[in-house]
This record gives C-alpha cells, sequence and structure tokens, in this order.
C-alpha cells in the first residue's frame, strides 16, 4: 500500500483509536430531500466537529459545505436510481476519479447490491471504481446495499461484506446484525455500520456500542443523527461510544443532557 494510500486511510479512521465516526448524509442522491437535510448545510455544518469524516454527494459537497471546512470526504460515486424506480439501487458510476480527485476527497463510496439480479452490474462498478482509486491512492468503502425485500442476517451480511473485501475494497459499511461477530471475523477489511431508519437514540447507541464490542471500526451513520431531536447531543453521545470506550447508559446520559438544553 502506498503513502497516499495510508494517509488517506488514516484521515478517514483515527490512528489514535482505530475507530471512526463518519457523519453519512448522501441519502438524498435516491431518497431526494430527506427529512432532515431539506437545507442540508443548516443541519450538517453544526455537525463537523464531532464528526471524523463527512459522506456524501459531489453535488451535496460544492452547494453546501463551504471549501474551507477541515473535514476528511468520502464521497459517494455510485448512482443512478430513485426510491420511487424499479430498480432501487441498479447503481452505477455517477462520478469520476479525476473529480474526486479535484475534490480532493479521502475516500470515496459504492454500493453492491448482492443477491439482486443485477448484482453483477453493481460489482463490476465496483472493480472498476476500485481499479480507478488506486491509481490515486484513494481507498474505496463498499456499501452492502439491502433491497427492501432482503433480510439483514449475518449469513447475507457476511456474504456481500467478504465479497467486498476479496473484489478489493478497503473498508466495508454494513448493517448491525445478530451474529454480527460472523460478519466482523470473515472480512478481512474494516468495517463500519449504517444506522439504518431512525430509531429511538437509546436503541441506536446500544446498537453501535455492540458493533464496537463485537469488533466494528465504527459508524457511518446519517438519520439516527440528523433526524435526532438534538443531532448535536446525539453525535457526540455516538462519538463518547466509539472514541471513548463509553457505555449505552453513559452515552445516553450524554445525549439526554445536550438534549434538554437544546429545548
Ligand atoms: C445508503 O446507502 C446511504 O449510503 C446512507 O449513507 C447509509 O445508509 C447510512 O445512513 P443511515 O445511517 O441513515 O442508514
Amino acid at each position: 500500500m502506498d503513502w497516499g494510500m495510508k494517509n488517506r486511510i488514516a484521515r478517514i479512521i483515527k490512528p489514535d483509536t482505530g475507530h471512526t465516526v463518519m457523519l453519512a448524509v448522501d441519502h438524498g442522491y435516491f431518497m431526494g430531500p430527506t427529512s432532515g437535510l431539506e437545507q442540508l448545510d443548516k443541519t450538517v455544518n453544526p455537525l463537523l466537529p464531532y464528526a471524523d469524516t463527512l459522506m456524501l454527494t459531489r453535488g451535496a459537497l460544492r452547494n453546501y459545505i463551504p471549501p474551507d471546512t477541515d473535514i476528511p470526504i468520502v464521497l459517494r460515486v455510485s448512482g443512478g436510481t430513485s426510491i420511487i424506480g424499479n430498480e432501487l439501487l441498479h447503481e452505477g458510476i455517477v462520478a469520476s476519479m479525476l473529480d474526486a480527485v479535484r475534490l480532493n476527497v479521502a475516500g470515496v463510496a459504492f454500493s453492491i447490491m448482492v443477491g439482486a439480479s443485477f448484482e453483477r452490474d453493481t460489482l463490476l462498478g465496483l472493480t472498476r471504481v476500485i481499479d480507478e482509486a488506486e491509481n490515486y491512492g484513494i481507498p474505496v468503502l463498499a456499501v452492502t446495499a439491502v433491497g427492501k425485500d432482503m433480510v439483514k442476517d449475518a449469513r447475507y451480511l457476511s456474504l456481500a461484506s467478504r465479497m467486498a473485501a476479496e473484489l478489493g475494497t478497503h473498508i466495508v459499511k454494513t448493517y448491525f446484525c445478530k451474529g454480527f461477530e460472523k460478519v466482523v471475523e470473515t472480512c478481512p477489511v474494516p468495517i463500519v455500520i449504517a444506522g439504518g431508519k431512525k430509531m429511538p437514540e437509546k436503541e441506536a447507541l446500544t446498537m453501535a456500542y455492540d458493533a464496537l464490542q463485537m469488533g466494528a471500526i465504527g459508524v457511518d451513520m446519517g438519520r439516527n443523527i440528523f433526524q435526532s431531536t438534538s443531532p448535536i447531543s446525539m453525535i457526540k453521545a455516538v462519538r463518547s461510544i466509539v472514541h471513548e470506550d463509553a457505555t449505552p447508559d453513559e452515552a445516553y446520559e450524554i445525549f439526554i443532557r445536550g438534549n434538554k438544553k437544546s429545548r
């Protein structure tokens, strides 16, 4: 691995703890104006001091994030289908590696859809992105996407995560599930978990804690932070779990204290 690649990975995964809080706000690429991100800058910019990495699209980056912002960017480079279309997550490459370099990103993210009729398209898209990204020393985060009717169990998520790693991805983003240890143990690259749909804050914090205990190196969390009643308190609470070994109770206390103040 060359110096540039190692340096970018160290910007995403903090070397002092080996963990990361990635703030995911890329939802608009297939969901449009997602609740909480209608005016993305208003929600997201106050959260940036507490995030290690920001994951978003190039359009959101250019339009909402000032270029003098000091945060490593993971750029979503897959897309092409919407939440109302017939082939959700049948994604291709939507941003070139040249543009990723121009945007000075720390990494790029690409979704794969293992088990879908079009899985081959997304897997070949991922490998093309990996080949191009490696030319520039840019790490690739593979997102193991899951369709509406698909089961997010350890068997499926291990399959998708291991495949992504075998195809050359540098970091895998997947979901927490029962038997998550198996997903981590059988995947040779670092794993972060997505948050998924908004749930009560204590549940989301417990999920993050359990994932970290079972070997995830962090979270790539969106809705459970930016749709919270107090997004700043929630990201601080998540951060305490990821970087400070806080228990779910301790983290929830951080959330509750901040939530009361913000009212
Ligand atoms: C989905 O593919 C997007 O990449 C989201 O960034 C990802 O699902 C994480 O966001 P959330 O925590 O809201 O699920």
